[in-house]
């Protein structure tokens, strides 16, 4: 299986090749600017990486010469940081429609198999959450259907918005293509992916506000409290990045059963309020360490026009239904929220917790 990796430097894309790289029956070319996640892949026989991005307006002949000569193009590529659908959505727009739409064309042009990478924020906000009845309203006003659930967004000056809105749209460009041209496709909506080499710890690798996973991890290392946004009431579902690499090889792997759907994929049975996010995460930290003092670890609260800047506007919550996805990929996740953040916490305490080679950056 020949593939071509969009944002293959990403998070998402290092689980990924370091599952798909470890096969023989395997090759993959990779673009991306960014290669810090995947500097131990770079040498591996079966990896050819393009260190550029592909964006619109720009030469892509390589890219095309790329895409005619793979079997699936796994687009992953975009700007996917909450902190900055808001205070640069016209960078967020164009990394997340305008610079794909050279992708979609090309792969419609080939007919190369496409697996686009979208997001559950294409839900929005559920209906319940409109409703008087809020968390006591009927599930089918808040679980989260690929074929049947409305996608709802709120005003265009809440700019929390310009993310969604583009993905939303490259999902139904996508499917026009496939509709109009036989664009041979599948989409995956991912929910809350966790694990290892998840943005950047703040103060620690970088500057900025990173999701929520790295700005608790950052805050619990460097003695800071952990900041709640509005109340922390917001809910997630919460997804080992292993049972989502496992899904989205279960999707290249069966072309013959995968292609021409939309799949949620996410962990039902790993809901919280991201109160709930902060409290488990003090007893991963407790469980990792054997430190009892991180169960008092502070958590202090803000607002979240005060955390992101004007234009916020969060998701109330994110529980998903995969019973298709279950039976069409014969997939189901295993992975508890304990287990995940245990792997997590033990992979960042390991390189920068106190005696770790990189507890020096914790000062920052
Ligand atoms: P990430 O930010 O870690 O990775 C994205 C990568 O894309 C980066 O390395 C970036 O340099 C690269 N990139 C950006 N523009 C590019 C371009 N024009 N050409 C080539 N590369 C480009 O994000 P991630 O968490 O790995 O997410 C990957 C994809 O999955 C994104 O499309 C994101 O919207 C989607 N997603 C992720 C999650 C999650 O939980 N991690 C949830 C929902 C959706
Ligand atoms: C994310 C991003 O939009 C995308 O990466 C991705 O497409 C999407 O999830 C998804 O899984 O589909 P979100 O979950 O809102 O969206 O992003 P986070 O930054 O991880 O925030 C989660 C929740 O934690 C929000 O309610 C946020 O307000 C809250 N939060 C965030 C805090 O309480 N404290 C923080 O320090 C950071």
């Amino acid at each position: 299986m020949r593939l071509l990796v969009t944002g293959c430097g990403g998070f998402i894309g290092s689980h990924l090749l370091e599952r798909l790289l470890a096969r023989e029956d395997v090759s993959v070319i990779g673009w991306d600017s960014a290669s810090d996640r995947i500097t131990h892949l770079l040498d591996r026989g079966n990896f050819r990486f393009r260190q550029q991005l592909v964006k619109e307006g720009e030469s892509l002949a390589a890219f095309e010469a790329d895409a005619a000569e793979s079997d699936w193009i796994v687009n992953l590529a975009a700007i996917c940081n909450p902190s900055r659908y808001n205070t640069e959505p016209v960078a967020t727009i164009r990394a997340n429609f305008i610079d794909c739409y050279p992708v979609v064309e090309i792969a419609a042009r080939h007919r190369t198999p496409l697996l686009h990478f979208s997001t559950s924020e294409v839900y929005g906000r559920t209906l319940a959450s409109y409703l008087a009845t809020g968390a006591d309203a009927p599930p089918d006003l808040y679980r989260l259907s690929a074929a049947t659930t409305p996608l709802i967004m709120g005003p265009v000056a809440n700019q929390r918005w310009t993310y969604a809105a583009a993905k939303q749209l490259l999902e139904r460009l996508i499917y026009a293509c496939h509709a109009e041209a036989g664009l041979p496709f599948a989409i995956i909506r991912p929910f809350n992916f966790f694990g290892p080499r998840m943005d950047y710890l703040p103060g620690i690798e970088g500057e900025g506000k990173p999701r929520v996973l790295a700005m608790f991890i950052a805050a619990m290392l460097r003695g800071e409290p952990m900041k709640l946004v509005d109340g922390g009431t917001a809910r997630r579902t919460i997804t080992s990045i292993h049972d989502a690499v496992d899904a989205t090889l279960r999707i290249l792997d069966r072309p013959d059963i995968s292609l021409g759907h939309i799949y949620n994929i996410g962990n039902p049975a790993n809901e919280v309020s991201m109160r709930e996010l902060a409290e488990e995460l003090r007893e991963s930290f407790v469980r990792v360490t054997g430190e009892t003092r991180f169960r008092d670890h502070p958590i202090m609260h803000v607002s979240g026009t005060a955390f992101y800047g004007p234009g916020y506007e969060d998701c109330d919550r994110r529980l998903l239904d995969i019973s298709e996805e279950a039976r069409r990929l014969d997939w189901r996740p295993s992975r508890d929220l304990r287990q995940l953040l245990d792997e997590t916490v033990a992979y960042y305490h390991g390189l920068y917790g106190a005696g770790a080679p990189g507890a020096g950056a914790r000062d920052g």
